[in-house]
C-alpha cells in the first residue's frame, strides 16, 4: 500500500511544491542525492573514489515534456560528462532517456543521445541508459540497440528483473555483447508485464544474474539485497568467473557499510550519485522501497508544519 502510493506521489509534481519548501524533506533529501550542483556531485565522486569505489553520476531530471527542455537536458548531460572527464573521476554517467525527449519523440531523444554520445566517447567517459516505467521499456532498448553498434563499449542499458519480457531482452543483449546494469526495478507496473512478488522478482533476477555473468560483457549486478549478493559471490566462485569480470552498484546513500565490505572484499563496486534540482521523483521512489525511510520523512514533516504555524 505504502509503496503504491509513493510510487504514485513521485508523478505528482504539485506535490513537489510543498515538499521542496520542507527543510527536513531536502534534509531526506540529501541523504540520497549528492547536492544540486555538477560541482557538489564531483566532490562527492571524489571522496567515494578515495574509499575505493567508482561511481555513475546521474543529473537528476525525467519526462521532460518540450523539444527546446530536452535540448537545455542535453548540454546539462554534455556538461556532466565532460565533467567527470576533467576532474578525472573513477567514474561514469547515466541518463534517463525521457529527460532527452523519449515521451515527445523517438528521433529527437536519439538525436539528443547521440550528442551526448559523441562527447562521451571523444573524453573515454562511458554512459549508461537507466530503464523507466514500462512504457518506455520497448523505446529504450529499441534506442539502445540503434546506437550499440556505432558506440559499442562506451554505452550501456538496464534490465529490470520485475519485468517479465527480461529473460527474453537478456539474451538479445548478451548476444549483442551489450554492457547491462541489472535492478529490480522501481516502479509502479501491472501484473500483465511485472512480477508482484518479491520471490517471483528475486528468482528472476537470479535467473538473469546468472546468464549475465556466464556470457555477458562486464554486467552491473545492481542491488543492496544481500541474498541476492551472496547469490551472486556463491555463482561466481562455482563457476570461477572472476571478480574484475562484473561490479556490484549500488546507490548513493544506500546501505555503505556493504558498499565498503565488498570494495574490501576485493569486489568492483560502483555507487549511482545522483544530483540536481529535480529531486522529487528520485526521492518518493527511495522512499517506497523503505517503509523506515517513510516513518522518518513523515514524523519530519509533520514536526515542521506544527511549528511553523
Ligand atoms: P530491496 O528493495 O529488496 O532492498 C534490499 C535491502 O536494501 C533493504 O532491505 C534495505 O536494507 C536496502 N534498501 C533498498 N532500498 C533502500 C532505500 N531506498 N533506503 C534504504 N535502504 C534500502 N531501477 C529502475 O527501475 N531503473 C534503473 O535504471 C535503476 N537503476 C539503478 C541503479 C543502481 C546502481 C541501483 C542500486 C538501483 C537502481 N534501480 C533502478 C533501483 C532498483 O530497481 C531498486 O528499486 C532498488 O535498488 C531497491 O531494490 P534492491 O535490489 O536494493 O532490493
Amino acid at each position: 500500500m505504502l509503496r503504491s502510493a509513493f510510487l504514485w506521489l513521485s508523478e505528482r509534481n504539485d506535490v513537489f511544491e510543498f515538499i521542496k519548501r520542507n527543510n527536513m524533506a531536502r534534509h531526506v533529501a540529501s541523504r540520497f542525492v549528492a547536492g544540486e550542483t555538477l560541482e557538489s556531485a564531483i566532490e562527492v565522486g571524489r571522496s567515494l573514489n578515495a574509499r575505493g569505489l567508482s561511481v555513475s553520476l546521474d543529473l537528476l531530471g525525467e519526462s521532460v515534456a518540450n523539444a527546446e527542455a530536452t535540448r537545455g537536458a542535453r548540454d546539462e548531460v554534455v556538461r556532466t560528462v565532460e565533467g567527470v572527464a576533467a576532474a578525472k573521476l573513477d567514474g561514469n554517467v547515466s541518463v534517463k532517456l525521457t529527460q532527452l525527449g523519449l515521451d515527445i519523440s523517438f528521433d529527437l531523444c536519439a538525436e539528443n543521445m547521440c550528442s551526448v554520445l559523441v562527447c562521451a566517447r571523444e573524453v573515454g567517459v562511458f554512459v549508461r541508459m537507466d530503464m523507466e516505467s514500462s512504457e518506455h521499456t520497448e523505446s529504450t532498448l529499441r534506442l539502445f540497440h540503434e546506437v550499440q553498434p556505432e558506440f559499442g563499449d562506451s554505452t550501456g542499458v538496464v534490465i529490470q528483473s520485475y519485468l517479465r519480457r527480461s529473460k527474453a531482452d537478456v539474451d538479445q543483449l548478451v548476444t549483442d555483447g551489450a554492457r547491462v546494469r541489472l535492478c529490480k526495478g522501481a516502479y509502479a507496473e501491472p501484473a500483465e508485464v511485472a512480477f508482484q512478488k518479491r520471490g517471483e522478482v528475486n528468482a528472476s533476477f537470479g535467473t538473469l544474474m546468472r546468464a549475465l555473468l556466464e556470457r555477458g560483457n562486464f554486467p552491473g549486478i545492481a542491488t543492496h539485497d544481500e541474498e541476492l549478493i551472496d547469490e551472486t559471490i556463491a555463482y561466481t566462485g562455482k563457476q570461477n568467473i572472476p571478480a574484475d569480470r562484473f561490479e556490484f552498484q549500488m546507490l548513493y546513500g544506500v546501505r555503505r557499510d556493504l558498499q565498503d565490505s565488498l570494495h574490501g572484499r576485493g569486489y568492483n563496486m560502483r555507487v549511482y550519485v545522483p544530483f540536481g534540482t529535480r529531486w522529487y521523483p528520485y526521492l518518493m521512489r527511495r522512499l517506497a522501497e523503505r517503509p523506515s525511510n517513510v516513518a522518518f520523512m513523515a514524523r519530519s514533516l509533520v514536526k515542521e508544519s506544527l511549528g511553523a504555524r
